[in-house]
């Protein structure tokens, strides 16, 4: 990121999300306010989107792993979790419209310059804050995710389920395995969601390439990518039990059966990891 500026790749992955609403009419998640916190600029982007077919695998694989994540929310919140944490929350619009209700504590964590600015965007928006959200401030660069929600008033006894979404391939690996460590000691239970990609290489293609050019040329260059047997040897090994690991194929298969074509031939992988 740039310093003292918000996050531009929050800006464009939350642009995805509200084009996805006009272009695909929301068909894979479906967002009332992922046009509504971009403000105007949410119908000129679906306008120049229309005509750009580069942009709509990311903005598929974008889609999907909301999705993938909120429908694993809700399953964990069957089963007890009464937390969520949002890391590197972004627009992600979850906690204003979350059909979970008040039983649901929700974090959100993000580097304060991105915090304060998606604040102002809310604001702006007439998109009221509900009562059982807390703002965290982390800068997972120099702070550690568990002193910040410590502050916060975060419950490591209670079950919670964490999204990490479009966060990972930014950060040290360093810093991604010291934060699964922490999500996979607390005694309470976690789960964690995050996407992730495999090495270059692996995943040849204009859209990898395009994505990698555009986020290093607004200051935030990919640096971690895992191998898939290796990253679930290791997620294993902190502790994790169950890993659900969806690339392409499986996306292809749970989110695009049936619909003609292969709209996400290359792309990421999203995972699910569940401690206790
Ligand atoms: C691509 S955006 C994803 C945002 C959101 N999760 C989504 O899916 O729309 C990356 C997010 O990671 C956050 N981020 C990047 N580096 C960070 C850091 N060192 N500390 C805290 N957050 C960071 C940015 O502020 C931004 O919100």
């Amino acid at each position: 990121m740039q310093p003292g500026e918000p996050s531009r790749t929050a800006l464009g992955a939350a642009t995805h999300r509200a084009v996805h609403q006009v272009l695909e009419h929301g068909r894979i998640f479906t967002d009332p306010l992922a046009g509504r916190i971009l403000g105007s600029e949410a119908a000129s982007a679906a306008k120049r989107a229309e005509g750009d077919v580069s942009q709509r695998q990311l903005r598929l694989f974008i889609a999907v792993r909301t999705r993938f994540a909120e429908d694993a929310l809700r399953t964990a919140f069957a089963r007890g979790a009464r937390q969520l944490v949002v890391l590197g929350a972004g627009l992600d619009t979850y906690a204003y419209r979350n059909p979970l209700g008040e039983d649901l504590d929700i974090f959100e964590v993000d580097h304060p310059d991105t915090q304060d600015w998606k604040r102002r965007l809310l604001a702006e928006a007439a998109i009221p804050v509900p009562g059982n959200l807390t703002y965290v401030p982390v800068d997972f660069e120099r702070e550690t995710l568990e002193d910040g929600l410590t502050l916060e008033g975060f419950d490591p006894g209670k079950r919670t389920f964490f999204t990490w979404l479009g966060v990972v391939p930014y950060l040290a690996e360093e810093v991604v395995f010291s934060t699964l460590a922490f999500i996979a000691s607390l005694p309470g239970g976690a789960q964690v969601v995050f996407d992730y990609g495999n090495p270059p290489g692996k995943v040849p293609g204009a859209a990898t390439e395009n994505l990698e050019r555009r986020a290093a040329a607004v200051g935030e260059p990919l640096r971690s990518r895992f191998e898939t047997d290796e990253l679930h040897a290791r997620l294993r090994a902190l502790g994790f039990s169950s890993i659900e690991d969806l690339g392409p194929s499986g996306i292809r298969n749970r989110f695009f059966a049936g619909r003609g074509g292969a709209p996400l031939e290359r792309g990421g992988h999203i995972l699910l990891a569940t401690a206790r």
